[in-house]
């Protein structure tokens, strides 16, 4: 108490501009030891348990989905900056998921880009408001350019604008890509770009789709 005190009185001293420079030092000092003091652990039971306890499921979001992790999820917290994930964790990592990958039964990965671009473009999907079994989007685009057309991007993720034109469509290509969206970290561990196909986001038929948007010569990606 006595602290919190203290520090509020020093930050009204300089907000207030009118602290000559040996108050100004007492008092950031006041503040420094004050938050250090302050410095509470928050344990990952304590957080789950104030997640539990203030969010209600409601249609596909639901209150397990948000708490239980996968192994990889569990990894991946530890390391806040994806950056910095030591190198045998992210190799741990790859295999795993890699692992996971399923390719198409029928060893066709090429849709239609027409709807590949909607399902792109669609950030729809999984939240409460949502019906529950109705077809996500993806959301590409709010993680990167994808056409010139478009103008409307994030860049969290790299520009895969002519990203067939540049990559060609050999069958490494094709099989690292459909991979890639299938399960991201597979390829870059703890990614923070979703795993659409190992999580049930995209069907088989809508990464085809998306696929043919990143790779079909005819694609707007590829003019
Ligand atoms: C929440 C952000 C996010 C979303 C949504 C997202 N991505 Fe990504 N994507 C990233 C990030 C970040 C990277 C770079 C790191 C990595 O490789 O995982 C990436 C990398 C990629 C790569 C690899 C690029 C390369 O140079 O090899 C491809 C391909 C890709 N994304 C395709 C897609 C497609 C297709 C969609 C939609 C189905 C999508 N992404 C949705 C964040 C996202």
């Amino acid at each position: 108490m006595k602290k919190l005190h203290k520090m509020a009185l020093a930050s009204l001293v300089l907000l207030a501009g009118v602290a000559t420079h040996a108050q100004a030092q007492t008092a950031t000092k006041a503040t420094t030891k004050a938050a250090k003091a302050s410095t509470v652990k928050v344990t990952d039971a304590e957080v789950r348990q104030m997640i539990e306890s203030s969010f209600t499921s409601k249609g596909p979001a639901t209150v397990e989905g948000v708490v239980n992790q996968d192994a990889t999820q569990k990894a991946c917290s530890q390391y806040p900056d994806r950056t910095h994930v030591p190198a045998p964790v992210a190799k741990k990592v790859e295999a795993a998921e890699l692992k996971q990958v399923k390719y198409p039964s029928d060893s066709n990965f090429i849709g239609d880009w027409k709807e590949g671009e909607k399902i792109a473009q669609n950030g729809r999907g999984m939240q409460f408001s949502d019906q529950v079994g109705a077809p996500n989007g993806a959301n590409c685009y709010a993680c990167h350019q994808l056409t010139k057309a478009e103008i409307s991007f994030g860049n969290i993720g790299p520009s895969l604008y002519n990203y067939g034109k540049l990559r060609g469509n050999s069958q490494d290509v094709i099989r690292y890509t459909w991979g890639k969206i299938w399960d991201s970290n597979a390829y870059s561990a703890c990614s923070n770009m979703p795993r659409f196909g190992h999580k049930g986001i995209l069907t088989e038929q809508q990464i085809r789709d998306v696929m043919a948007l990143l790779l079909d010569p005819a694609s707007p990606v590829n003019q």
